[in-house]
């Protein structure tokens, strides 16, 4: 038996490091941005409910084979599967679902980081015009006074056709981004946790509480838990599933990478169980935080990506303080969005450090230089390149951008066969008596995860991802 090759030299500097980072990787622009969209576009609380049976049967369970992946493997998602794979006497072709891991990652990133960018432009509207009034002695006026609501959602019109503030906005985004991977993981990734994590529940509380008191709690409560399973349909469900794993950062080599740099005496299962519940509690509250304030204001819930952008802007203008809540509300996102993309960047950055042998400097400089200009493809299929069709001969995907493809293929495609293949991987090929000691568990609940990875998990992921990509199939 081999032992791991090409194993990673750096590490957390104690569990906590790993749960902040962790939890950081998870709740992003999938909880605050995503969410609350599929949620709304969904029908509320049918779509929420799934959305929660996914989390629990699939997504943690997952979450724990993917961190045992990483810290056996000790290595980039690529190396550490094919080091279990090797150390269970397997074959070294399951490295395949670590390679779309690292690819999926790529690609997540590119498009995240454009929307990450349209998160920075709102926050310096909103905070150009809460300093404004702070100066002229209203700091709890309504946002953006004196401009039409129309004005207003045109501004997210405008911002797609502007390429080079578009630009300028990824630009600094994945620059940050690129700033913090390459000062490492103790250095970088865990110290960026460490500050941007708690400022982002304080904000995300201080902002519910606001919303609770200002706008329209209770329709909020009955659109996200009262379910209408007529609305629940295979691509409703498939939306579902593909959102949990993007939101858990299941299936894109973050958690493998995380894993590699944990200790061995951390207890995972507890671990995992805290991603899991911060990640869905932080999704549900931002649900929470979101819907009473467009409610209030006789929002469309169901406005779709644009939600979060154009819709809530205009709600700002009619809150008292929303110049100032308005402000610090894409703070947040941004806070958010920063700890993902760093997980997201060091996926492929691992890889290239570990495998190829690069360093740390020129791995993450090589990396975000390729992943940016795959990022200015998405961001301008916002405008010029609009029309472009990537994929027009499959149906769902028939009428989709650059950007849509990019996030629907990994969203529904990608992200689900990896979660299929790692359940498939842990649950029957990898060797048993390496897993459990991983795990840590014993007895009734070894058994009951067992379960769930190796049938639950990938019979539901398989089912799900049918349907959902054949609709016609039903
Ligand atoms: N989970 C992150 C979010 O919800 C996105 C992400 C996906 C991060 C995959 C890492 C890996 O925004």
């Amino acid at each position: 038996m081999a032992g791991p090759t090409h194993v990673t030299t750096e590490g957390w500097s104690s569990r906590w490091a790993f749960i902040l980072a962790a939890i950081g990787a998870a709740v992003g622009l999938g909880n605050v941005w995503r969410f609350p969209t599929l949620a709304g576009e969904n029908g509320g609380g049918a779509f929420v409910l799934f959305y929660i049976g996914c989390v629990v049967l699939i997504g943690l369970p997952l979450i724990l084979s993917e961190i045992i992946i990483g810290r056996a493997g000790r290595s980039d998602a690529v190396g550490s599967v094919r080091n279990v794979a090797e150390q269970s006497g397997v074959s070294r072709g399951w490295t395949t679902f670590g390679w779309m891991e690292i690819i999926s990652a790529f690609l997540i990133l590119s498009f995240y980081s454009v929307v990450a960018g349209w998160v920075i432009y709102y926050a310096g509207v909103m905070g150009g015009d809460f300093f404004g009034n702070l100066f002229s002695g209203a700091p709890f006026a309504g946002a953006l006074q004196g401009e039409e609501a129309e004005a207003i959602q045109g501004r997210m019109t405008s911002l797609f056709g502007n390429i080079p503030l578009l630009l300028a906005m990824h630009t600094v985004f994945m620059g940050v981004t690129y700033a913090i991977v390459a000062r490492g993981v103790h250095d970088g990734i865990e110290k960026a946790a460490l500050y941007l994590m708690p400022a982002f529940f304080v904000l995300l509380i201080a902002i519910t509480i606001y919303g609770a008191f200002v706008g329209n709690f209770g329709q909020a409560v009955a659109f996200m838990f009262t379910p209408d399973f007529s609305k629940l349909d295979a691509p409703a469900m498939n939306a579902a599933l593909g959102q949990a794993l993007f939101s858990m950062s299941l299936g894109s080599a973050a958690l493998i990478t995380y894993g590699a740099y944990v200790s061995k005496d951390t207890k995972l299962p507890p671990t995992a169980a805290m991603i899991a519940v911060a990640d869905t509690g932080v999704a549900i509250i931002a649900g929470l935080m979101i819907f009473p304030i467009v409610f209030a204001v006789g929002l469309d819930p169901a406005a779709g990506p644009t939600l979060v952008f154009q819709s809530l802007p205009v709600a700002f203008q009619q809150m008292p303080g929303g110049s100032l809540i308005g402000f610090l509300f894409f703070v947040l996102i941004f806070f958010a969005a920063l700890t993902s993309s760093i997980s997201l960047l060091e996926g492929p950055v691992s890889w290239g450090i570990n495998e190829l042998g690069w360093s740390r400097f020129k791995s993450a400089t090589i990396f975000s230089l390729a992943i940016f200009i795959v990022g200015i493809a998405c961001l301008l299929s916002l405008n010029v390149w609009s029309d472009v069709r990537l994929l027009p001969f499959w149906s769902i995907f028939a009428e989709s951008s650059i950007f849509d493809v990019i996030d629907g293929f990994t969203g529904k495609v990608m992200l689900p066969v990896a979660a299929f293949l790692t359940a498939i991987f842990i649950g029957w090929r990898a060797d048993k008596k390496l897993v459990a000691a991983e795990t840590g568990l014993e007895g009734g609940l070894f058994a009951l995860w067992r379960f769930l990875v190796a049938w639950l998990a990938p019979i539901g992921v398989a089912v799900i991802l049918v349907f959902g990509l054949f609709p016609g199939l039903l």
